[in-house]
């Protein structure tokens, strides 16, 4: 795909929705530096063709925050990666994708790439990035499983889920690991969670960026020393990986969060990169 001549487009999304204009937002202000840890041309162009007020409902990028989002990425795009090395023509479902652009990080020229996400979102990722190819999406609520029906059989699927989880509730967390399990042996699902205290800040209202902008409530929350019970929602779940995130730049990304995340009090209350692995059969 090249960079054409587009007319603008105007998102109307609000709630969980709104948030993959910040995640692209975040990830789009890294890829504009001169050294950022993660090149997202895509990104920065699908910001240039929105007609939204990134700054005003979000307030400005700052380095620490923006670096911290495309590290996320960086450690979602090496599982992927990993995933394709044992499994050239493998499945990517990519839930609440919203306006991620990893397909154009990691495509190995044979994956089949399937973005699942609510209607009006994918209304306007459609609109930027329409669907071609190996890239196929579906309007659907990851909660209902129907959209597993959409996934081609008989080939490894490696599901992400990423931004996404810490917005269901506990019980629908669990539901969406075992129906991952049971409908995808030998896959796996890689997702991210929010430590425990940060949801229930968010469910007190009390996280806002600078200019007001409110995170949305976060039902779920994953301390990392809680990773193992995870196993708990499905006996196919074989494998429980800690991610850990690719080191950045700075100070604080490049020296502090790897020791951090390693030992120490914050460690078990920071946010994690998990990656589950299914029993084949
Ligand atoms: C924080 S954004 C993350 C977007 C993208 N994955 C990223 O990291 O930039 C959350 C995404 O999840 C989607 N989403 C929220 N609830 C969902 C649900 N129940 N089913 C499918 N997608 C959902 C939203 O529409 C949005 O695209």
């Amino acid at each position: 795909m090249t960079p054409q001549r587009h007319h603008p487009v105007v998102p109307d999304l609000s709630g969980v929705p709104e948030t993959m204009l910040w995640t692209l937002f975040q990830r789009a202000s890294e890829a504009a530096r001169p050294d950022p840890v993660l090149e997202d041309p895509w990104a920065m162009e699908l910001c240039r063709r929105l007609d939204y007020p990134f700054v005003a409902r979000f307030g400005p990028a700052y380095g620490l925050l923006a670096q911290s989002i495309a590290l996320r990425a960086a450690a979602f795009d090496g599982v992927v990666r990993a995933f394709l090395r044992e499994f050239p023509y493998g499945t990517v479902v990519a839930l609440g994708e919203g306006l991620e652009t990893a397909f154009w990080r990691v495509d190995n020229g044979r994956v089949q790439w399937l973005t699942v996400d609510l209607p009006e979102p994918l209304r306007v990722r459609e609109t930027l990035l329409p669907a071609e190819g190996r890239r196929r999406v579906l309007a659907c609520d990851a909660r209902d499983p129907r959209w597993t029906g959409a996934v081609p059989p008989a080939r490894p699927t490696l599901v992400t889920a990423q931004g996404l989880l810490m917005y269901l509730r506990p019980q629908e967390v669990r539901d969406l690991i075992a129906l991952c399990a049971c409908s995808f042996p030998g896959g796996g699902l890689v997702f991210d969670a929010v430590p425990r205290w940060f949801a229930a800040g968010t469910r007190r209202g009390r996280l806002r960026t600078p200019s007001g902008y409110p995170a949305p409530e976060m039902p779920w929350g994953m301390n990392a020393d809680q990773r193992a019970r995870l196993r708990e929602a499905d006996p196919r779940v074989a494998e429980v990986h800690a991610i850990p995130l690719p080191p950045g730049r700075g100070l604080v990304w490049g020296t502090l969060a790897p020791r951090l995340a390693a030992r120490g009090p914050l460690s078990n209350r920071r946010p994690t990169v998990t990656l589950l692995r299914f029993t084949s059969r």
